[in-house]
């Protein structure tokens, strides 16, 4: 296995449709029991040691704010048990959605794993079929990404664990967890190569990692590298790579086809890969520039999201384009003013050598819209404006096509990584105009930066495809965030599959009827 790519999920899930017995229970190390927001009054007395139970929930009574309660039986494992209540569910001017529950899930997770079980059990008194399903696949999640360990670099610590098997009781029917697991492992894909370190994930050895990715994957994938840029004439990312102490910068066009497609693809997902953002000649301060590494977040989304589909067996053609380079301090770096041309021939006066992001990107758009995708989504740490804006609960987005909007709220909702929409009206572009070349890089004054970067973007796409750009403002948090711990949140993945797989035929019709 290559020394940058994750381990496996190493989660397996059985499901037994019949009551949880009590030599199950003695087979646990952990049982989770969930339950109603509020108690169950009675069917206690199916669960083994009930009574206990029982005993325990009638203790606890009810704080309304608390959730989960743990205890442990006496039997010869010591089975731990950790018992939750769902959230209430939401009415009124509650929003609904998912990021409850799976905020729940989380908790839930961050409880039970705590001594490191290898077999958990999960297992619900008093939930409808339907809500036994959401939680079974939330907890899926959830215990996947709380048993994921991000990569380590402690001398004599190996980050290699056993196999968790997680058994569900009792639910009658089987619940489909196979687009959990595919999330869950593409996220965790995401949330690896973001945290890697930027010595050990650089552009080169990124490169090798995409490779291997490709190779297990059956992907087809070519490097653009700086020579064959010139030739392409991507002026605009180039300005960014030039000032790299290293010519390993480039662009990877990865391609997902199954069987004998040879049509143009379905989808492009496009993403910001800057191995390390110091600002270049425009330097960004200490703070500013600590966790830079996470700004490749948005390439490590893209071609994890390209995972998912994959393992789901997706019949329809993927491009996946990653835009690869560092942005550095250095006597060849571009400056202010330098004016640069990209490769759909836009040229462009560059103002804030830290506005990197949208150069890297103009060029990887305009090359994937080449290939006439039916939509092209790309993910970009690409704003702190946007992360003023939303916080890091939300990520921004912004498309080509405004009849999108409420669908992408709706598909941030039931995926629980939740976007909000921000404006994209023309005038926009006044506060871009350049008196020497086609268009300002960023306006002068920083208010609404998330707005003109979407708007400067757009010039790289025609407006024949339909666009949806991803701000990652929740990419990385000091905190959790829905079920996923502390750290790199692989924020992108769901919301995709989501909006791909369930709501494809939608974001056709209402991208192709209503053109802006
Ligand atoms: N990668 C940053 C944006 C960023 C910062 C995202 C922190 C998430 C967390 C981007 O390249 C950048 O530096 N943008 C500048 C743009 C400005 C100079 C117009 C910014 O936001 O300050
Ligand atoms: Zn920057
Ligand atoms: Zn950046």
């Amino acid at each position: 296995m290559h020394d940058l790519l994750p381990a496996g999920l190493g989660l397996r899930v059985q499901q037994s449709p019949r009551r949880i017995t009590r030599a199950a229970v003695d087979s646990l190390e952990q049982l989770i029991i969930v339950t109603p927001a509020k108690w169950p009054d009675k069917g206690w007395s199916q669960l083994p040691d009930g009574k206990h139970l029982e005993a325990l929930v009638r203790r606890a009574g009810v704080e309304p704010e608390r959730r989960i309660w743990q205890s442990r039986l006496s039997n010869r494992l010591a089975t731990g048990l950790t018992l939750g209540r769902l959230p209430e569910a939401a009415e009124g001017i509650d929003i609904p959605g998912a990021y409850p529950l799976l905020r729940f899930a989380g908790e839930l997770a961050a409880a039970a794993l705590q001594d490191k079980p290898h077999k958990l059990g999960l297992t619900v008194l008093g939930l409808s079929a339907d809500e036994s399903a959401s939680l079974v696949r939330a907890m899926v999640l959830a215990v996947a990404a709380h048993r994921f360990q991000l990569p380590r670099y402690q001398s004599g610590k190996t980050t290699r664990s056993r196999t968790l098997t997680l058994k569900v009781f009792g639910l009658g029917e089987r619940v489909d967890v196979g687009r959990s697991l595919a999330e869950a492992e593409a996220t965790n894909l995401a949330r690896w190569l973001t945290a890697q370190p930027p010595n050990k994930l650089d552009a080169r050895t990124y490169r090798d990692a995409l490779e291997q990715l490709s190779a297990d994957n059956g992907w087809r994938m070519r490097f653009l590298d700086e020579k064959q840029l010139k030739r392409l004439a991507a002026g605009a990312f180039l300005a960014v790579a030039q000032g790299n102490a290293s010519a390993d910068a480039g662009i990877a066009h990865i391609r997902y086809r199954p069987g004998k497609t040879t049509a143009s693809p379905a989808l492009a997902l496009v993403g910001k890969g800057i191995i390390f953002d110091t600002g270049g000649t425009n330097l960004k301060p200490f703070r500013a520039m600590l966790d830079m590494h996470h700004d490749m977040a948005g390439s490590a989304v893209a071609v994890a999201t390209l995972l998912a589909l994959t393992r789901l067996k997706v019949p329809f053609a993927v491009d996946c384009w990653l835009a690869i380079t560092e942005n550095r301090l250095s006597a060849d770096a571009y400056k202010s003013r330098d004016i640069v041309t990209a490769s759909n021939g836009t040229t462009i006066e560059v103002i804030h050598t830290d506005a990197e992001g949208r150069m890297a990107l103009a060029d990887t758009l305009a090359l994937a819209a080449r290939e006439q995708p039916e939509l092209i989504l790309d993910y970009a740490t690409l704003t702190g404006s946007c992360v003023q804006a939303l916080t890091e609960r939300y990520s921004g987005v912004f498309s080509n096509r405004d009849a999108l909007n409420q669908l992408l709220i709706d598909v941030g909702r039931e995926s629980g990584e939740r976007v909000w929409p921000f404006p994209m009206d023309k005038d926009f572009d006044d506060d871009l105009k350049s008196s020497v070349a086609d268009i300002l890089q960023c306006a002068m004054d920083g208010t609404g930066d998330h707005i003109h970067a979407a708007r400067f973007l757009q010039r790289f796409v025609p407006d024949n495809i339909p666009w949806v750009h991803m701000d990652l403002s929740s990419g990385s948090r000091k905190s959790e965030l829905a079920q996923i711990p502390s750290g790199t949140t692989g924020f992108g993945v769901r919301f995709s599959l989501s909006l791909v797989l369930d709501h494809g035929e939608t974001v056709k019709q209402t991208a192709n009827a209503i053109k802006n």
